[in-house]
């Protein structure tokens, strides 16, 4: 298992490329599966979990590979299998996404009901009803969904639950509806960029679906789609880390491959913290973070506003903003499982609810912090970027799900910061319980 090992304390400066959007490229992936024809994708960031979906697609007859020029090229080569097995599936819940496009093209599928998550309570309920709507006979049976379908039938329903709109059941329910005989009309529908991204890859496929990027879509049945070619709409999270990891050390960045129009809640709420976000052209733009940092209330909700994915970030940032400020997420009430690591590192912040209470502008100061899940393992790598000497991030491999060669980049922006395998030799002797800074031991 590996660690990252930071000396903080180091303004970031530089350039960097955001990659492509992770939370675009899983179900762009999946949707592969509806085709009867080579797709070639460009923009798929070499990641964890896009080498997961890869190889359950490749358990469901596709062949999934990564060309020289990067691009990654899927083609159906056997239609038979149906069987997405829990042994993949518990790695990613994302897998959940190849259900929609399995059952509309092959009439039938099995998918293991995903694990649990570090981030809360994660049903499907949402996406088995709108398959349902859809004419699909769906079952549980032995922790797998078996969903079976002749034809599904074009309906009208509605797809809001008690926290909102939800992100892969909306993409799973489009990629099925594509279709299904007759027109469907998907009310309370997600708007995420990644939501639209896909809707535009089917479309170009042959698909027939308008209202993209709204909460209702309107999706005219088709008996086949083609295979085509489609680049990944950039990553708007790891955008955000970023811009937020200039903030923290004070330094200052710029990026290139950012659709600012698909952040602009999170672009408005660093403005407010004091971050000055400079456009540039050809999708570029500069980050400016020397200036002095505000309290701000934050409320991750459903798009267009601050998303969940970044609000542990946006808690680290609120730290080193001298005042009080609140961060609520309204999405994943639980998300907080990194405000007590936060507190280990001097952090004046607790959880209340579903809000995280920041008493923020006390200089943090290293620590050895363990990785929870993939958002807040980026937060806390942040926070270790900042504080005051050396710190240890442990667990990430959740980081690795999400973001491609995440340390080398940060290395280009001047951090130090180092990945190393997890032993006690290789943790900084300032992190020892027992170094000089300790109190003295009683004398015998
Ligand atoms: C997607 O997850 C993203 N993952 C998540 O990003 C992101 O945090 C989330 O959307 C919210 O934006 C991918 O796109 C692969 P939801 P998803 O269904 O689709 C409830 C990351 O860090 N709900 O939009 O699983 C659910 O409990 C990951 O990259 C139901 O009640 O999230 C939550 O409260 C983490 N029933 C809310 O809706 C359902 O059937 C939103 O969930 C489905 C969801």
């Amino acid at each position: 298992m590996d660690m990252f090992v930071v000396q903080g304390g180091r303004p970031l400066r530089g350039r960097v490329a955001v990659s492509g959007a992770k939370n675009a490229a899983l179900p762009i992936m999946a949707a592969a599966l509806a085709t009867d024809g080579p797709t070639t994708l460009h923009g798929v960031p070499d990641l964890v979990d896009v080498r997961t979906m890869a190889a359950l697609l490749q358990t469901l007859g596709v062949a999934v590979e990564r060309a020289e020029d990067g691009s990654l090229q899927l083609e159906v080569v056997d239609k038979r299998p149906a069987i997405a097995e829990y042994e993949l599936v518990r790695r990613m819940r994302a897998s959940v996404c190849v259900l929609g496009p399995l059952l509309g093209r092959r009439g039938r599928a099995a998918v293991s009901l995903p694990g649990g998550c570090n981030i809360g309570h994660r049903p499907i309920d949402l996406h088995l009803r709108g398959l349902e709507a859809l004419g699909a006979d769906i079952r549980i049976e032995r922790g797998y969904v078996v969903a079976r379908a002749n034809r599904l039938k074009g309906a009208s329903l509605y797809l809001g639950g008690a926290c909102g709109s939800t992100v892969t059941g909306t993409c799973n329910v489009m990629a099925a509806a594509v279709f299904a005989k007759g027109t469907t009309t998907i009310e309370a529908a997600a708007c995420e960029p990644e939501v639209e991204d896909l809707g535009r890859y089917l479309n170009a496929m042959g698909a027939r679906i308008s209202g993209l990027g709204t909460p209702t879509l309107r999706i005219d049945g088709v008996d086949r789609l083609e295979g085509t070619t489609h680049t990944v709409i950039p990553d708007r999270i790891e955008a955000a880390t970023l811009m937020i990891a200039a903030a923290m050390t004070r330094g200052e960045v710029t990026l290139d491959n950012v659709r600012l129009d698909h952040m602009t809640a999170v672009v408005r709420k660093l403005e407010e913290i004091g971050v000055k976000l400079q456009p540039q052209p050809e999708g570029a733009v500069h980050i400016d973070g020397t200036g002095p940092l505000r309290p701000a209330d934050c409320i991750a909700l459903p798009y267009p506003a601050i998303p969940t994915d970044v609000q542990a970030q946006l808690t680290a940032l609120l730290t080193q903003a001298e005042g009080i400020s609140v961060v609520t997420d309204k999405v994943f009430p639980d998300r907080f499982m990194h405000v007590s690591e936060m507190a280990r590192m001097g952090a004046r912040v607790r959880r209340e609810g579903q809000s995280a209470i920041i008493a923020g502008g006390e200089p943090l100061s290293g620590a050895s912090v363990m990785a929870s899940d993939l958002r807040a393992s980026a937060a806390l790598v942040l926070a270790a970027l900042a504080a005051r000497g050396e710190s240890v991030v442990r667990r990430i491999y959740h980081l690795d799900r999400g973001y491609e060669r995440f340390e080398e980049r940060l290395r280009m922006l001047g951090a130090d910061i180092r990945r190393v395998v997890d032993t006690p030799a290789n943790v900084p002797a300032s992190l020892h319980p027992l170094s000089a800074t300790a109190p003295e031991s009683e004398a015998a």
